[in-house]
């Protein structure tokens, strides 16, 4: 259903604007910059921490595997360990017992050094080292690890471009000197720029503002889906976990998985009350996080450009079966919304007339967020936007109704073969114990 393919990776075209774009094509022309490290695997098997003085282990016997590129997510109540966790995979706890594999290796007893060299960690308020520059704080691990002087310094602006900050501008400034988004953009970039396989986040986003956090959760999608490092990442926020996550692992005390399984499957099928109770009210609201507005069927409206000439606006306005239009600036961003009347009034003045598009949408948005802009927005719909704020489409309310009423019809009969599969396994049990009555061959 969804249009126009992604840019594929590496890309064909070393001048095309985007971080791993410009990334692959400088790895053609130059021999400093490897190719990016993709995901790893990790596996956890009976991992314990046992704090000294404490009675109750913190972590008790957790294992898992997770996918190569997959992002996965723990939730759980304060105090139950995720952190702990999260920590022995890179060992910045020490466990007290199990081991923890990276792509197959034993990384239990090797040297931190050569692990952070694999994962990289960002944790809340962007743990930052106030007294260093932000770029001597995105140096610090490829210095640790031992590269040269001109690959970190290449590197450092890379990884600042790569989340969005200008080198330029920010390269020499303080932590105290950026907003808490910026901040936590630095502790992703840092996090990232020995190029780890693996990235381990806290609360990355737990301590900005509600529209912050939006961003840079999209952002971290976005980088995902260029980069497909394996990402472990912890927060509170259940709204958080489906959005991000490939899968979720919903965890209760001393870590014990409660339910490891996709946001669908939690959120239509969760596997008890403790996981019911932290999945909440409005499962259908938060159906709307599962699904990004690149996979549904957007509307379109006409549009120009202010280039156009004006009696060719005029004439497309009159023509249009609605009665409205999107101009676009000259890169193709859209600019301001155009009705019928709205030039004459103006007297022919593009400058005047219309109303300024002040809100727009990704394509990697979910249809949550584009609810949040259609409800805000006096005409009801808002306009959607590529990598470089081209327009795309637009959504409106007819779009949503038709999607939810889609995705929730999905679900209900995902639901209904689920119950049929269960039923069937009951059935052929029950058969199993009656033919086995008597015969000891039906336990086999
Ligand atoms: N250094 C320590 N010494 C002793 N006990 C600790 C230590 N660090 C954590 N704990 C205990 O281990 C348990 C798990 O802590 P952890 O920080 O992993 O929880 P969490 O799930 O990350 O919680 P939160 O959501 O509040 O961050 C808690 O009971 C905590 O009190
Ligand atoms: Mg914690």
């Amino acid at each position: 259903m969804s249009e126009t393919p992604e840019r594929p990776v590496p890309s064909p075209d070393p001048r095309a604007p985007g971080a791993v774009a410009d990334q692959a094509g400088s790895t053609a022309t130059s021999p400093a910059a490897p190719a990016a490290a993709s995901g790893a695997t990790i596996e956890l098997e009976n991992l314990t921490k046992r704090y000294p003085g404490s009675a109750e282990p913190a972590v008790d016997s957790v294992s898992m595997e997770i996918k190569a590129g997959e992002t996965v997510i723990f939730v759980g109540p304060s105090g139950c360990g995720k952190s702990t966790t999260l920590k022995m995979i890179n060992r910045l706890i020490e466990p007290t017992g199990g081991r923890i594999r990276i792509d197959g290796e034993d990384v239990t007893d090797i040297d931190p050094v050569k692990l952070r060299r694999k994962v990289g960690y960002a944790i809340q308020s962007s743990g930052l080292f106030p007294h260093m520059t932000v770029a001597q704080n995105i140096a610090l691990v490829p210095r640790m690890v031992g590269w040269g002087k001109a690959r970190v310094k290449e590197r450092v602006e890379e990884m600042l471009e790569l989340v969005g900050l200008d080198p330029g501008e920010f390269h020499g400034r303080y932590p105290r000197q950026l907003s808490g988004g910026q901040q936590q953009r630095v502790g992703v970039a840092r996090a990232l720029a020995a190029d780890p396989p693996v990235l381990l986040m806290d609360e990355p986003f737990g301590a900005v503002d509600p529209i912050t956090r939006d961003h840079l959760q999209d952002e971290l999608i976005r980088l995902q889906h260029e980069l497909h490092k394996t990402i472990v990442f912890v927060t509170h926020d259940f709204d958080e976990a489906i959005k991000l996550g490939d899968r979720i692992a919903v965890l209760r005390e001393r870590s014990h998985i409660a339910q490891f399984d996709t946001p669908e499957a939690i959120l239509t099928n969760p596997a008890d009350d403790f996981v019911s109770g932290f999945v909440g009210a409005g499962a259908a609201l938060k159906r709307l996080n599962l699904t990004r507005v690149r996979d549904v069927e957007m509307a379109d409206v006409p549009t120009v450009t202010i280039d156009d000439p004006l009696q060719d606006i005029f004439t497309k306005l009159r023509a249009s079966g609605t009665n409205e239009l999107l101009l676009l600036d000259k890169r193709g961003r859209p600019y301001k919304w155009l009705r019928r009347g709205d030039l004459m009034r103006a007297k022919g003045s593009l400058a005047r007339a219309g109303t300024l598009v002040h809100d727009t949408v990704t394509r990697d948005a979910t249809l949550r967020d584009a609810l949040e802009a259609v409800l805000t927005d006096n005409a009801g719909r808002v306009a959607v936007t590529g990598r470089r704020g081209e327009y795309t489409g637009v959504v409106d309310m007819e779009t949503l109704m038709n999607s939810v009423h889609e995705m929730l019809e999905a679900d209900r009969l995902d639901a209904l073969e689920h119950q049929h599969e269960l039923e069937e396994q009951r059935a052929r049990l029950t058969r199993k114990e009656q033919e086995g009555d008597g015969g000891g061959e039906a336990k086999a």
